[in-house]
């Protein structure tokens, strides 16, 4: 289904938020994005018809309960072409990549001791390694960041080395709207033998994700970037990688058999899926993704980009605005300061118009740093957003303008 601003304006009827809030205009999808009816239904759907707990029941509800799980786990797994052993469902990305960051370093080996990010990541795939550089002693190493706000790869190739025990990194920016060559920097990470990982928060709804041709060991999405609710996650592990991990939450449901003084585990996924989980959630996330493949994440990339290239095009007009996004191979993200003007002053001015966007570090507060900004308005777009929504942008941010000047 081709996408324009007519089709925008329609698809747009299928999210209740813009007709529960006139005049809205979202533009900070990159947070959060909306959620269409069909998603809604879902979960009030479950609550109303089919809500027991799995796996522990043996009466007709709780396999309904069960069955729409699996069809779930099944529609999840495939958008991403993993097998089901290899999807970990988690409360959202941050929790997918704390459960690596605390189980990974049985498959470390002990002569490597270097843990390569970017310079661009998310806290979410920042902390958490510093924490595991820190309990064992390892370095943590960054791939710089060139003038044009890419990537640099000759910096990735020098230092992915033999000594690199694994290169997390961002698909694609949640500040700059950069997409990183991932399939590049893993094949080199592959050479020296080192695990990748992906944080694919802000892809996963813009770009079609195919793990066994990506060939990364890792990757990590929210449900709620990607029109679903919040309070689910996906952790995608190579299966023959996660069978030798750890658990790392224990309890019910992660266990094949109990004594009082100790437990054999549960098989994959199960095994690291300790306590009740997210059961409406992650139906709910398989109905997001149908409603996703039926558009189609490639009508929903060009629409978004044609989009991106509006509102680049009416900022510049603008003039005196700072940007800090790459202009080509963006996810659809724009980040900016009007000279002169905090971005909190941005953003709390845009809201008097009923404006939404994002403003502050953006959980990326060593990137601002080197930017040498301490804050910035970030401006990212979703399918259903429209023309008229960069314009009233615009408009907005000319009366913020001429206001401080
Ligand atoms: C690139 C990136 N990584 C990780 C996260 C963390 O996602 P969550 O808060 O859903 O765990 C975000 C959230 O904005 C993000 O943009």
């Amino acid at each position: 289904m081709e996408i324009d601003n007519k089709k925008a304006h329609e698809l747009k009827k299928d999210f209740p938020i813009f007709k529960n809030n006139k005049g809205l205009i979202y533009l900070d999808n990159a947070a959060t994005s909306q959620r269409p009816q069909v998603v809604i239904d879902s979960i009030k759907d479950f609550s109303e018809k089919n809500n027991a707990n799995i796996q522990r029941g043996l009466y007709t509800l709780s396999e309904k309960a069960m069955k729409k799980y699996n069809e779930a786990r099944k529609i999840i797994t495939k958008f991403i072409n993993a097998n089901e052993k290899e999807i970990i469902f988690t409360k959202n990305t941050t929790e997918a990549l704390n459960l690596l960051s605390y189980t990974i370093s049985e498959i470390i080996s002990k002569e490597k001791d270097e843990i390569l990010l970017t310079e661009m990541e998310h806290h979410s795939n920042l902390v958490p390694w510093q924490q595991l550089a820190k309990r064992n002693n390892m370095k943590l190493k960054f791939i710089k960041i060139k003038d044009d706000f890419t990537l640099d790869l000759e910096d990735a190739k020098n230092k992915i080395t033999d000594k690199t025990a694994l290169v997390s990194i961002v698909h694609a920016s949640n500040v700059l709207g950069t997409i990183n060559p991932i399939k590049e920097i893993i094949s080199l990470a592959k050479e020296k033998k080192a695990l990748t990982i992906i944080d694919a928060a802000q892809s996963a709804s813009h770009i079609k994700i195919d793990v066994k041709d990506l060939d990364c060991d890792f990757l990590a999405f929210s449900g709620h970037k990607l029109l679903g609710p919040i309070g689910i996650g996906v952790l995608y592990g190579k299966q023959e990688l996660l069978e030798k991990l750890p658990p790392f939450l224990f309890g019910g449901g992660m266990i094949k058999k109990v004594t009082y003084e100790d437990s054999e585990f549960a098989d994959l996924p199960e095994k690291f899926e300790a306590g009740t989980q997210n059961i409406s959630e992650t139906i709910a996330l398989a109905e997001a993704i149908k409603y996703v493949q039926e558009i189609g994440l490639e009508n929903i990339s060009k629409w978004e980009s044609e989009l991106f290239e509006y509102a680049l095009k009416k900022l510049e007009e603008l003039g005196d605005i700072e940007i800090y996004s790459p202009k080509k191979n963006n996810i659809s993200i724009l980040s900016f300061n009007p000279k002169g003007i905090h971005g909190h002053d941005v953003a709390s001015l845009l809201n008097e118009d009923n404006i939404a966007i994002r403003a502050g570090h953006n959980c990326a507060m060593p990137l601002l740093e080197k930017l040498n900004i301490p804050s910035v308005s970030r401006v990212s777009l979703a399918f259903y957003n429209t023309f008229e929504d960069i314009d009233s942008l615009a408009q907005s941010l000319s009366k913020i303008k001429t206001k401080f000047n």
